[in-house]
């Protein structure tokens, strides 16, 4: 944490909420301790803005925003978390701790001038002499030095502390190069090592043009192949993306996705400056999210191997649930980006991205290809699967295109393709109109989260879940040693992350608030938990709603995993039957 829970216990209180607010909002007093008014964050005519002096929380029941002072100036002011403290600090006139020690530099900023220096001495490190190994690797790997510069293409000396020495040299300390994961701790005797030792550097940059962290490969082949960044306060790998910060610019109004850093650099060389690479994960949802921000298109390049296709199909579902338009490419005659570009030209892979299939087809593809196609059975077996398919596509003209295509794919009419996706069509309405009914009047409807990107899979352990973190929050002395439950058993991920939270404040015996945990959540998470914190609580039985609670959760819990081990038992079964009937035909 970057600020002393003392001074923001005392920033808060110095900044009481009430008067924080009124100077944005006209606050009346209308029930108990809680004063309401017109809410600032979303447009509305009578208030449903509500701010609680005894919790110091602020809530909106119409927007579901809320949270503590701080967030409330984060939000209002536009701020970051620690320039919303240093403005609260500096209307009452208080010093930051960390302004006085370090100059005026945050732990982060600190962190990120360790890695553009880092990054320096990399780059520095491939025109000098030892770099020599590292300069016949970039040649032989075919990239250009204008890619070098562009991507500060770097090298990581074969030796134990070159760079901690450069950095120490600088002025940094043991304990910075620590914690910005380029130096390793010795087993024995209190000294650090590099983590990054003859390797290529590729530095990490985020969107603002800050180095986040870094990747390196191996000069040739060997494992690990690539090493990166340790997660650290700036760099959390499922939510950077390898040269965004070049794609961002582009002209060319879609993003290729790739595996590799070298792919990438590969394709922008050959003129495709829209490429971008996840960080050695499959597309996380936080990386769409960061693409969605600049563009509805992608193109998927992965390798052609199975694990690509795999990767490939994951990355599908999660952009389509952005609506961001997926194609997909296929790549033959060669096993990544990289290579075909240097077997076939750029012009080839150019013409490749136009003959890109849009992710239908790339299904299509996939299933035809499972099928075969060469037999009735399987060309009824092909359409009942593509039609499935096209009778979810909430676009009928697309329904139409696609019908025809599956049509000519399987060599039957067209218009029995199409009667037959219309009417799976309407019983796949009909299915998700009886449950939308059910849901809408079923009591547990009211307990789902407003938050729109938060579902409750699991809705009992979700509200026993909820109470836990109040009588957390509200009588933390009853959550001893003995209590025996963990944020693993928790339903609702968030929830199970503040559980944790909570429970590491109260472990030096203060009282669990909202202050120091802007920094660890974002903004809307903090407000889904206001609304939770402002939930119904019944204290005079609190030791009995505790037990009750915890019984609930691991209850649940053991339902969850019986449920999920018997769908494998059933997939398992199923898959034993496909391989008998195929051995039976021979
Ligand atoms: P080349 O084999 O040189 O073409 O490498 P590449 O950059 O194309 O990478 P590759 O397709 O082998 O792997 C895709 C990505 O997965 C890389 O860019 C890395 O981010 C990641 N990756 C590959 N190997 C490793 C590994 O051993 N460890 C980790 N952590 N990540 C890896
Ligand atoms: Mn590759």
């Amino acid at each position: 944490m970057a600020f002393p829970e003392s001074f923001l216990q005392e920033l808060t209180e110095r900044n009481e909420i009430t008067e924080v607010v009124s100077s944005y909002v006209k606050l009346t007093k209308k029930s108990g301790s809680n004063l309401f008014g017109l809410c600032p964050f979303h447009s509305e005519k009578t208030p449903s803005f509500s701010v609680a002096s005894d919790k110091q929380i602020y809530h909106c029941f119409g927007c579901g925003k809320g949270g503590t002072v701080i967030n409330f100036i984060m939000e209002i002011e536009n701020l970051s978390y620690p320039d919303a403290v240093r403005f609260l600090a500096r209307r009452v006139g208080m010093a930051v701790p960390e302004d006085e020690k370090d100059g005026n530099h945050s732990r982060r900023e600190k962190m990120l001038q360790i890695n553009r220096d880092a990054a320096r001495f990399f780059y520095e490190q491939l025109s000098a002499l030892n770099g020599e190994i590292a300069r016949q690797y970039i040649k032989k790997r075919e990239i250009a030095p204008a890619m070098v510069t562009r991507f500060g293409l770097g090298f990581a000396p074969d030796s134990w502390d070159s760079l901690a020495e450069a950095m120490l040299k600088k002025g940094y300390t043991k304990q910075e190069l620590l914690d910005a994961g380029l130096a390793r701790a010795s087993k024995k005797g209190g000294g650090i090592y590099d983590t990054f030792r003859n390797r290529l550097m590729f530095p990490v940059i985020d969107i603002r043009g800050s180095v986040v962290g870094f990747s390196g490969r191996m000069l040739g082949d060997g494992e690990p192949k690539y090493m990166n960044s340790p997660e650290t306060v700036v760099f959390n790998k499922s939510h950077n993306l390898f040269a965004m910060n070049l794609a961002k610019k582009s002209k060319m109004g879609y993003i290729i996705l790739s595996e590799g850093n070298i792919d990438v650099v590969a394709l922008h060389q050959a003129g495709f400056d829209c490429a971008v690479a996840s960080l050695g994960t499959s597309l996380t949802p936080e990386q769409a999210r960061l693409i969605s921000r600049y563009v509805k298109e992608v193109v998927i390049a992965y390798d052609g191997d199975t694990a690509g296709q795999k990767a490939s199909q994951r990355a599908i579902s999660i952009l389509q649930k952005l609506d961001i338009k997926v194609r997909v490419l296929r790549l033959s005659g060669a096993k990544d980006p990289d290579e075909y570009i240097k077997k076939f030209g750029a012009a080839a892979f150019e013409n490749l991205l136009a003959r890109s299939e849009n992710h239908i087809e790339y299904r299509f593809s996939d299933i035809a290809s499972k099928y075969g196609l060469n037999t009735e059975e399987s060309r009824v077996a092909f359409l009942k699967e593509v039609t499935g398919l096209v009778a979810g596509l909430p676009n009928a003209v697309e329904r139409e295109v696609y019908s025809r295509k599956a049509a000519d794919m399987a060599k039957v009419s067209a218009d029995a393709v199409l009667s037959e996706v219309e009417r799976v069509r309407k019983k796949l309405l009909g299915q998700a109109k009886r449950k939308q009914e059910s849901e809408n009047s079923s009591p547990l409807r009211s307990r789902q989260p407003r938050a729109r990107n938060m579902h409750y899979e699991n809705i009992k352990s979700a509200t026993a879940e909820k109470g836990i973190l109040r009588l957390l929050y509200y009588e933390p002395t009853l959550f001893s040693d003995a209590v025996e439950l963990a944020e693993e058993d928790f339903s609702v991920p968030l929830f199970g992350k503040m559980y944790r939270e909570f429970k590491e404040l109260t472990k030096y015996g203060s009282q669990p608030s909202l202050a120091p945990l802007a920094e660890s959540f974002t903004n809307d998470e903090i407000s889904i938990l206001t609304e939770v914190l402002n939930g119904p609580l019944e204290l005079s039985q609190s030791e009995k709603a505790l037990n009750d609670y915890i019984n609930i959760i691991k209850t649940e819990k053991l339902a969850r995993q019986q449920i999920s081990s018997a769908e494998e038992n059933k997939l398992l079964d199923i898959s034993n039957k496909l391989r008998e009937s195929k051995s039976y035909r021979g």
